[in-house]
């Protein structure tokens, strides 16, 4: 148990010395999201979580549009798939959120097969509450569906995370092209449904 909380300790120390910038300055580096957790984590419910989303959730969209990438200036006013804030294992330990852009047709019923077309964006922001009740901020990630061809690697897909300052984290179609190439190999598992995975049964509105 002392070894697995300082093991936690020690991953989250790394993570937060090191600066986005120098992440995306190093061609190397690959950031590992799955290592992103908090020490003291508060188990929300979901109209606590919700609530919690409401205060917060235009300040998220601020910080992000700092990243002057005009793909997530307004992801917060796309509908929203799910009905609260869900506990996202695979993007952090947040409690996170699904949104997508009205190009994004038949997200809520994705056939075996389908393609979305091309200009689709899905973006996810979150938080975290600590056991003393800070609310930290989480990344965005986003995926925007490409025209055919653009990038045959990725089925087509360019991923983003932004970091919860706004600075960018990696985006797969230009800077730091290694730093994302993790998010398409997991979302591969959902290639006959192209490479997306919706929001889990329970929370889908
Ligand atoms: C270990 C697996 C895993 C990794 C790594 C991963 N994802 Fe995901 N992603 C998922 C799962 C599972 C979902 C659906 C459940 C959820 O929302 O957490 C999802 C959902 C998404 C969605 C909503 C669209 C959809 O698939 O329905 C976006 C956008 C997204 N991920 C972006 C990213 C980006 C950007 C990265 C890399 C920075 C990334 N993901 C890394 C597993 C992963």
């Amino acid at each position: 148990m002392k070894y697995y909380t300082s093991w936690i300790l020690l991953s989250v120390a790394l993570f937060w010395v090191s600066p986005a910038s120098a992440q995306v300055q190093d061609e190397n580096f690959v950031p590992d999201f799955r290592h992103m957790k908090i020490d003291n984590p508060a188990a929300l419910t979901d109209s606590n979580a919700e609530a919690i989303y409401h205060q917060i959730q235009s300040e998220l969209a601020k910080t992000f549009a700092r990243s002057e990438l005009p793909v997530v200036k307004e992801y917060n006013t796309w509908k929203r798939y799910n009905r609260a804030p869900y506990l996202s294992s695979t993007h952090g330990d947040r409690y996170i959120n699904n949104f997508a852009n009205d190009l994004a047709v038949r997200y809520d019923a994705l056939a075996k097969g389908y393609k979305m077309p091309a200009g689709a964006v899905f973006a996810k922001d979150g938080f975290a509450v600590t056991k003393d009740g800070d609310i930290l901020p989480g990344r965005l990630f986003v995926m925007e569906k490409l025209a055919e061809g653009a990038s045959p690697g990725t089925g087509d897909w360019r991923y983003l995370a932004i970091e919860s300052d706004g600075s960018l984290i990696g985006d797969s179609q230009h800077d730091a092209q290694n730093a994302l190439e993790f998010c398409h190999i997991c979302h591969k598992v959902r290639s006959s449904r192209d490479f997306l995975f919706f929001v889990p049964p329970g929370y889908r509105n």
